[in-house]
Order: structure tokens, then sequence, then C-alpha cells
């Protein structure tokens, strides 16, 4: 910026934009919105059937939201305000919820005793066992009615003795439907599946099967497992190889400013440590979209727009969020990058808009922190019900841990400079009913576009720019508001 008047000069700003500042131009369509299809990738090598992904926050997302999260389509990020244990027991819980093939099988051998049987499945919850000789081969399978009392079985005699050994087993192919008519056919409640030699390979269970009916649309890995996903700082080595150890699928790498060229460094040498897919973030411009693009599995944009951020007030710094979100997608699009919008989404309106802006998927904390599935508890106050929801940049967070996504320690026992607000949301109900209307909100979105698919929607949707007067219209106005939407709130 060659001139003579350098901050004059400055003062020839760019405008940046933000979800009130535009709508979607409608367009002829003949899709209804049940019809759109949501599915989308939010990582390079992962796929979720709705583009929603809950925020790494510690009141937004622990393992009952996550694995709620899955089962509906998208992907919960487990927060990072928890120690490195914690954080795999809540990954395997992810991975574990209603897989198909159980793949850490409990299993028994012939010559354990009854007795040592029966304490091994007590102390690993599980009810029946495939009793296996060292090569793994299946040679029976045990279950607690095979060693009761009754049957004359002594606690001293060996398995071999007890266990049923007609067993019925399913190859690695077998779906839930077959597994489901093997068990109903030898009213058997577990079928193990072994390989081509009769080696056990995991095991499939009526109760799993029977949960993962319940949810066709979830998003599961090529075992069948639920997606899991875990937000690591970018200085957390040791997190993410135990993350990934523990079977994530996606690491998020978690930090206020990823256009810190230590954070890429770092996160660099993250990627090339670890199986699963790293997400980068947070960013704003195309500058650092261009920074991460080569070695991020997928980018994350947010600089300051989320509902408890200060950021934008304490620094002085960032950037409206559907501008920083086409930016940055310019730059992914070239590179087959996903990309997700993160934070300052309070209606489904919202979410569209940033897909439209070129989001492949979208992240949310407000909008969960007050479902029941979401930590901690419901409080009343003045007769209203809520749940706590927090900035992990807030006072309250960082005393817990959570500070250094914002790049300060209070080692020097120095006061916090805090970038986030502690507060509280109102009391939603079930995470699929929030998640209804929003997924819901969004399909309609794509219907009045005539958009069936994702990115044939990010490729024909337009922007038109509102003004003041039409964001006044197009909220509800002149009237007074007599029974509450499950989708809309003025306060929001
Ligand atoms: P929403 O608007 O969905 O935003 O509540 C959630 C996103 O906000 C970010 N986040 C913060 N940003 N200070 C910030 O500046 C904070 O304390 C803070 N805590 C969370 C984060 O990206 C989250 O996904």
């Amino acid at each position: 910026m060659a001139t003579d008047d350098p901050f004059s000069e400055k003062l020839r700003v760019p405008e940046a934009l933000t979800f009130d500042d535009v709508l979607l131009r409608p367009k002829q369509s003949r899709v209804e919105p049940d019809e759109a299809d949501m599915r989308t990738r939010v990582s390079r090598n992962v796929t979720l059937t709705i583009p929603v992904v809950s925020a790494a926050m510690d009141t937004v997302t622990e393992a009952d939201l996550a694995i709620e999260m899955a089962r509906q389509g998208g992907l919960g990020v487990l927060h990072r305000n928890m120690g490195v244990e914690a954080m795999t027991d809540q990954i395997e819980a992810v991975k574990r919820a209603d897989e198909l093939i159980i793949r850490d099988v409990v299993t028994a051998a012939p010559d354990q005793t009854v007795r040592d049987v029966d304490a091994m499945m007590d102390r690993a919850g599980v009810s029946g066992a495939p009793v296996v000789a060292d090569d793994d081969t299946v040679l029976g399978i045990i279950s607690g009615t095979d060693i009761r009392p009754y049957l004359q079985v002594g606690e001293h005699d060996e398995v071999r003795e007890a266990m049923t050994d007609e067993v019925i087993t399913a190859a690695e192919d077998v779906t839930a439907r077959e597994a489901l008519e093997l068990m109903y056919e030898h009213k058997i409640e577990r079928v193990p599946v072994v390989d081509a030699d009769d080696r056990l390979t995991g095991l499939v269970t009526m109760a799993g099967v029977l949960a993962r009916r319940e949810y066709d649309a979830a998003a599961r890995d090529d075992d069948g497992a639920l997606i899991a996903a875990a937000a690591v700082g970018p200085f957390e080595t040791e997190r993410a190889r135990a993350a990934d150890a523990a079977g994530a699928d996606v690491l998020f790498i978690d930090c206020a400013h990823a256009h810190n060229l230590d954070v890429i460094d770092a996160a660099r040498d993250i990627r090339t440590e670890v199986d699963a897919d790293v997400v980068v973030g947070n960013v704003g411009t195309r500058e650092a979209a261009e920074a991460i693009v080569e070695f991020a599995d997928g980018i994350k944009v947010g600089i300051g727009p989320g509902s408890i951020c200060t950021t934008r007030v304490v620094s002085g710094s960032g950037m409206p969020q559907i501008t920083a979100v086409a930016e940055v997608a310019d730059v992914a699009r070239r590179h087959d990058v996903p990309v997700i919008a993160d934070g300052g989404i309070r209606y489904s309106g919202d979410a569209i808009k940033a897909i439209a802006a070129g989001a492949d998927a979208v992240m949310l904390g407000s909008y969960f922190a007050g479902t029941d599935e979401a930590p901690g508890r419901v409080i009343t106050m003045n007769g209203k019900r809520y749940k706590q929801y927090r900035g992990m940049g807030s006072v309250g967070a960082m005393n817990d841990g959570g500070g250094d996504r914002y790049l300060k320690d209070d080692e020097d026992g120095e006061e916090f400079v805090p970038e986030g607000v502690e507060a509280a949301k109102p009391y939603t109900g079930s995470l699929a009913s929030e998640l209804h209307q929003l997924v819901g909100g969004m399909q309609s979105g794509m219907g009045y576009v005539g958009a069936e698919t994702v990115p044939e929607f990010q490729e024909i949707s337009e922007f038109v720019r509102v003004s003041a007067a039409g964001q006044t219209e197009s909220h509800a106005h002149d009237v007074v508001i007599t029974d509450e939407a499950p989708n809309y709130s003025p306060e929001n």
C-alpha cells in the first residue's frame, strides 16, 4: 500500500459480511425440502449424513452428546478440558456405542474354570463369551445360563464342559439383518464373527443390532462404529497420539488463531504422527487458509463469531463470518479440502447461509448447550429452566484448564485476560429434536434455492444484501408472540 498517507489509506477498508447481512435469493425449484440430501464431508476422508458438528466445549460435547450426534448423522467433537485418559475413555465410548461387529471381544479359554470365566464376564460387564483355542479358532460359546448352578456345572469344572459347542458363526461381511435372522432362528443373543479359518475376528450381539436399527442414518466408519472426533491443542502431541490410538476418526486442532506460525508448525507435525484426519482451525482469512491448506484435512473457520466469544471486542480483531467462510472456501475448494463454519449460528437459516458461503459443515455450541445430552445439570432461574454455557476462553473454563486455546497460561500467576463469557442457555430437551429443527430448516433453504445436494446448493445458491429495514422485516414483527415456536426465539 505505497502512499504518502498510509493511515488514511488504511481507512479505505474492504467490507466483510455476516449472517444478518445476507439472504439466499429464492430460485426456481422442484425440490421438496425433505428430499434434500444433506450428506457432506467434514474432512478429506470422513463423510457425515448431515452437515452438523457440535463444538469442542466443556458445556457442550462429551461422550453422551457425541454419541447422539453421530447417531443422528452428524459429529460431536469432544472438548479437551479433561485429562488424556478421560478423553480416550470417551472416544472409546463413542466408538463402542451400537457398533455392529464388536472387535474388542471378551473371550474364554477351554481350560479356564467356570468360576474364573464367571468372574471375568462380570468384570467386563458381558453376559457371554466365545471360547477360543490359542490360535483364536472358535470352539464354543459360554453364557451366564450355561454356568448356572442348576445345570450342575461345578465352579471348578473347565469351560469346555459347560460351553455350548455347536456355535453359530457369521462371516466378516455379515449385515445387521442377516445377523438378526440368525439370532431369531437359533434363539441366541450373540454370533461370533470368524474368518475363513474359523478364527474369531469379532462378535455381533442382539443389543448391538437393535440399537443400530434405530439409527439408520448414523455417521459410521467402515466397521459400522460411530464416527468419533476430539479436540487437541496444537502443542498437545501426546493427546493427539492417544486420541488417534483410541480410534478417533478426526482430530480438531483447537486454537483461536491458527494463522500463528508456531501453531501451524505444530499442527503439521501432529498431522504426520496420526492416522486420523486432522482439521485445523480456527482461521478467518484467505491468507491463513493458504498457509494450512497443503496439510490440513479440513479447515475450521471462525474468529470471534461465537455467542459467548468476546475475542473481537477484547482484541479488536476478527472477521464477520460469511466473508470469512467465503475467503477460506475459495482456497480450500481448489485443494478439495472441506471447510467447517464454526460459531455465530443462531438459526437454521444462518447454518444454511454458511453452507452457501462455501462451508461443507457447520459447528455450533450455543444451539446444543441447552439439550439433555450436553454436560451439566438443568438449573432453574426465575421459574425458567437453563443449562450452563460458557466460552472456553472464559475465566471459569480457563480455571478448569482450558485457557491455552487463547494462547495464555497462568504459570506466572497473572490474572487471565478472558475472551469469552460464562452464561446459560434455556433448556431445550433432546438433541434429536433440536437437530430435527436445525436440519429441517436447512433443507427448507435448499428447497427455496432448488438444490438437491449440498455440493449443488453451494454451486447454485446466490446471496442478496439485506438492509437494516430488510433485517427487521425478516424477523417476526408488529405482533406479540403468544406461543413459542420450536425453531425461533427473538432473543437469540
Ligand atoms: P456458538 O455461537 O455456536 O459458538 O455458541 C461456538 C464456538 O465459539 C468458539 N468459542 C469461543 N470463542 N471465546 C471465543 O472467542 C471463547 O471463550 C470461546 N469459546 C468457544 C468456538 O469456536 C466454538 O465452537
